[in-house]
């Protein structure tokens, strides 16, 4: 069975280069009508001179019997990309944040504004951009959105600070949209790609640049963007071919503390390696079921 997209418009941030391009072509290919949106610029942000790769991306969608149209708005301008689309397409039924920049620094060495333009365009920008095209959804009763995180957020890494934490916040919104989106059909992920691009080329060594091809994370983005997948609140982690989801994983824990007793440090010192033990851990999926544990769970007095 194909997954065709037929009818449906979908929203394609950061979709000059990279992998954003590769999400756009294959949803034009299966007849969604695309928005390109690229601002243009450099990796940092900085406007360059050519300022339009949206542009080519459109020539090739078209000429490819595709139906796309060009955008080179910066993504804090959610209002009017989705005001684009609408007057183009008629509605927005699909929306991938994938536009990003770096401004990579040591935490000693970063500025404010380092890390207010990475926050902005990444987070900032994903809320824009959902933000806007929500009561949309909401009211046709309909959505697919895919936000970009990336593997610096989910473990840290050096020199970037800026856009890990940005990345992190983006897995949150995900979050917590697939819960307030659920029954609107709303449904919400998080994509943590890995792929050769000019954000990573330089990063990533030479001999593996085949095998990290952006259109490996391809399908799995157009999947969970087709009308046929139910997954929402999930994370994937994904490149080279290879499709995994993360999750959160607890250890079991200790219970130092209850009504009658608040525990001390020294407790807590005695106890940290029975605190870190993952042997018998736990995979909550959301508050409540955090919850449960916590106040379930009987003080050891031995
Ligand atoms: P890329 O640099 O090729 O693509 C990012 C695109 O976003 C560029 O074309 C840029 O012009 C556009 N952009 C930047 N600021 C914008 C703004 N304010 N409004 C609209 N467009 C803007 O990089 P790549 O690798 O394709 O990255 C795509 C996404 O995937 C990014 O969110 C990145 O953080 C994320 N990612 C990529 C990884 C990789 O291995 N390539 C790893 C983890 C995350």
């Amino acid at each position: 069975m194909s997954l065709l997209f037929k009818g449906r418009t979908a929203i394609v941030t950061g979709a000059g280069g990279g992998l954003g391009r590769e999400y756009a072509i294959e949803l034009a290919k299966r007849g969604a009508n695309v928005l390109v949106n690229d601002f243009g610029g450099n990796l940092d942000g900085s406007r360059s001179e050519n300022s339009s790769p949206a542009g080519q991306v459109v020539k090739h969608i078209i000429e490819g019997g595709g139906r796309a149209v060009e955008n080179n708005m910066s993504v804090l301008q959610g209002d009017e990309i989705v005001k684009h689309a609408v007057n183009e397409f008629g509605s927005v039924d699909i929306v991938i944040n994938n536009a990003g920049i770096l401004r990579d620094k040591s935490f000693m060495k970063m500025t404010k504004d380092d890390w207010m333009s990475v926050i902005e365009v990444h987070l900032q920008g994903s809320f824009s951009m959902c933000h806007h095209a929500w009561p949309l959804m909401v009211q046709q009763n309909y959505g697919r959105i895919v936000n970009v995180g990336s593997g610096a957020g989910l473990y840290g890494n050096f020199g970037q600070a800026n856009y890990s934490s940005a990345k992190m916040g983006i897995w949150g919104l995900a979050n917590t949209l697939s819960i307030e989106g659920q029954k609107y059909n709303i449904f919400s992920n998080c994509v943590v790609p890995i792929a050769v691009s000019r954000m990573t080329e330089g990063l990533l060594p030479k001999d593996i640049h085949k095998v990290l091809d952006p259109r490996h994370v391809t399908p799995l983005v157009s999947y969970l963007c087709h009308e046929s997948s139910s997954e929402n609140g999930f994370c994937y982690e994904v490149g080279g071919g290879w499709y995994s989801k993360v999750r959160i994983q607890r250890s079991h824990g200790v219970k130092l503390g209850d009504l009658d007793h608040f525990a001390s440090v020294e407790e807590i010192a005695n106890s940290i390696q029975n605190i870190s033990d993952f042997s018998k851990s736990t995979n909550p999926i959301n508050p409540a079921d955090a919850l449960k544990y916590i106040i379930g769970s009987k003080r050891s007095t031995k």
